[in-house]
């Protein structure tokens, strides 16, 4: 609002606006103070309107209200309208354009009324306007998520009316392909696991102990760890400190100094709500608009462009190289930077997924260390995503902090002041708790008072859950050789491992013999994503239908047989290039033999 505009502003009561003088598409977000006798009923009344609870207001200024009043009308933007509001001016008002997309201006319309005389209830009238998907945050909007987009409701469509007898579909039962969600796909939990959460949540049970190991099997490591981990965390229904349970960011420390033979920080330990909430906090923490670029690999787990949507932050994408069992590529990863940066894109962070989703790669070691040392050249940070770490079946996994690790000691100062998050998830592997939504990410070489923010975003969402804390304590300390439980435990991880190996194999082998398929052999993660060359015609009502090729595909794959994949095109892929995206989850192999015979009657049907 101008200068002029405030001083011009009417001092005494404004006449009441009547509806009745504007058009209904025309309504404007504008509502009057009606008849208020004191003004601190004005005051509140603005404050309610900037807390989006009611309409703008133009209204009966006093020396309290006015700078209220003013403030509104510059932050609504709607500063002529409401500043300029007084009785002679009030015919004028009814030819103001609407702001765009008002399209209900009250909450219950039939009580509508802009003008109701001195009475205080008069402040149940005055909500804004209905929210539409045109008026809400459009980075929302624009942030897409494929594996639970259409092909997903689709499938959850089918699953409903077969469970209420619909035999009019072609298949007895839905085959969610789509998503690591591997207790959905009968992987059964770790009994340790559960036994243990089973006493966090009712420590009760732990009066009963001879029940509980005679009755019921528990073994006395169980007890034991339930009692301790009781000891640490109080109650399992409190809040813990923001960044996690001490003791379990000591276990994950422990841990780490295992895994990658260097010692770890439980102070630079956070634990999360699963993997999706710590990458969340950190590209919180590091976008800042749309300058900021992260470097992410392509394909991707969609989490990443759809965080960096909601951020209106940049993905600066890097294609993977199929030819080399989908691993990094330095030149292309310099390109990308580099034409990034040559467009003002401030490139602060490179996203690796390793093993990979949805590719399934698993990352050398050469890959890892040329990921680390470009990072390191260009201060990037590093984000490692290692929720796949214990499902590798080739070779062995490279977690980024040993091999950084590594290299500084191997090149004394160079690396020191790299930055790098690393994230691990109790949803994967053999443990395949994603229900609980438990994990953790490990800060590396960050400045302290960005840290301070980390902390501080962290502790906006209080803390994660404390049962999955405690699984994710488990996961990392699980019953050591010797110990009652181990046997049993061992038995079902490598049970469990295997079985997802030898799924892996036989799908492979499958999309091996398949027309037009090529599929690099299964490596880690749970996922294998095949190369599909489609007949033309095949691409042509594709494109008749508004598809991509890939997605036509997915659909009448899922139509077909109940079997739910995602196109290769929800993750990204290069371009002329036709993927799928299935996880090896699913128990029993008939479903593999269902889409080998769909696969060629699609080829058939476009030939
Ligand atoms: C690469 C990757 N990162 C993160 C996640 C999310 O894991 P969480 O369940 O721990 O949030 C997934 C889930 O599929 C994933 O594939």
């Amino acid at each position: 609002m101008s200068r002029r505009g405030s001083q011009s502003l009417p001092q005494r009561r404004l006449r009441a606006f009547s509806p009745q003088n504007v058009a209904d598409d025309q309504l404007l977000p504008l509502a009057f103070a009606r008849g208020h006798n004191s003004a601190s009923d004005d005051a509140s009344f603005v404050r309610l309107a900037f807390a989006g609870r009611f309409a703008p207001v133009a209204m009966r200024f006093t020396t309290r209200t006015r700078p209220l009043a003013t403030k509104l009308a510059e932050r609504t933007g709607l500063t002529g309208q409401a500043v300029r509001v007084c009785p002679r001016r009030l015919s004028a008002l009814a030819n103001v354009p609407a702001p765009p997309k008002i399209t209900r201006p009250l909450q219950r319309p039939q009580q509508r009324q802009f003008h109701q005389p001195q009475h205080h209830q008069q402040h149940r009238f005055a909500s804004t306007m209905r929210l539409t998907a045109d008026n809400i945050n459009p980075n929302v909007r624009r942030a897409e998520y494929a594996v639970r987009g259409e092909l997903a409701v689709k499938s959850e469509d089918y699953r409903a009316r077969l469970s209420k007898g619909d035999a009019s579909l072609p298949f007895e039962q839905v085959i969610s392909a789509n998503i690591g969600n591997p207790q959905q796909l009968d992987q059964k939990p770790i009994t340790f696991f559960r036994q243990v959460t089973s006493l966090l949540e009712n420590p009760e049970l732990l009066k009963n102990e001879d029940v509980l190991i005679n009755g019921l099997g528990y073994k006395t490591d169980v007890i034991e760890r339930a009692k301790w981990l009781l000891k640490q965390v109080g109650s399992v229904g409190a809040y813990s400190a923001s960044t996690g349970v001490t003791a379990i960011k000591e276990s994950i420390a422990k841990f780490l100094e295992r895994r990658d033979g260097f010692p770890a920080d439980p102070a630079h330990i956070y634990l999360s709500a699963g993997a999706s909430s710590g990458v969340n906090t950190l590209l919180n923490v590091m976008c800042v608009d749309k300058s900021t670029g992260i470097l992410i690999p392509i394909p991707q787990y969609p989490l990443y462009t759809a965080t960096l949507a909601l951020l209106n932050a940049t993905c600066v994408p890097y294609n993977l190289d199929e030819s080399k069992a989908w691993g990094t590529d330095l030149d292309t990863i310099k390109k990308s930077y580099e034409k990034a940066t040559a467009e003002g894109i401030d490139v602060r962070c490179i996203v690796i997924i390793n093993p990979g989703n949805p590719t399934g790669a698993s990352l050398s070691e050469d890959d890892v260390r040329a990921v680390i040392d470009f990072a390191n050249q260009k201060n990037l940070v590093i984000m490692a995503d290692e929720v796949y770490q214990t499902n590798v079946f080739v070779g062995k996994f490279h977690s980024v902090k040993g091999v950084l690790r590594q290299m500084q000691k191997e090149n004394p100062g160079k690396y020191d002041s790299m930055e790098l998050a690393s994230l691990h998830s109790i949803s994967k592997g053999m443990v395949g708790e994603c229900g609980h939504r438990g994990g953790y990410f490990e800060l590396v070489g960050f400045d302290p008072e960005v840290e301070a923010n980390v902390y501080k975003y962290v502790s906006i969402m209080l803390c994660a859950p404390v049962i999955s804390q405690c699984l994710v304590e488990l996961m990392v300390n699980p019953p050591k050789q010797g110990e009652p439980s181990y046997e049993l435990y061992n038995k079902e991880y490598t049970g469990i491992h295997e079985g997802l190996r030898e799924r892996a194999t036989a799908l492979h082998k499958a999309f091996c013999q398949m027309e037009g398929v090529e599929c690099a052999e299964p490596q880690g993660a749970m996922y294998l994503f095949p190369t599909i060359r489609l007949p033309k015609k095949a691409v042509d009502a594709a494109a008749a239908e508004g598809r991509q090729p890939d997605e036509l595909y997915a659909h009448q794959l899922l139509d077909a047989t109940g079997i739910c994949v995602i196109p290769g095109s929800g993750f990204g892929q290069a371009d002329g290039t036709l993927h799928f995206r299935t996880t090896f989850l699913a128990p029993g192999t008939e479903w593999v033999g269902s889409i080998v015979k769909f696969h060629q009657e699609f080829m058939d049907k476009y030939r």
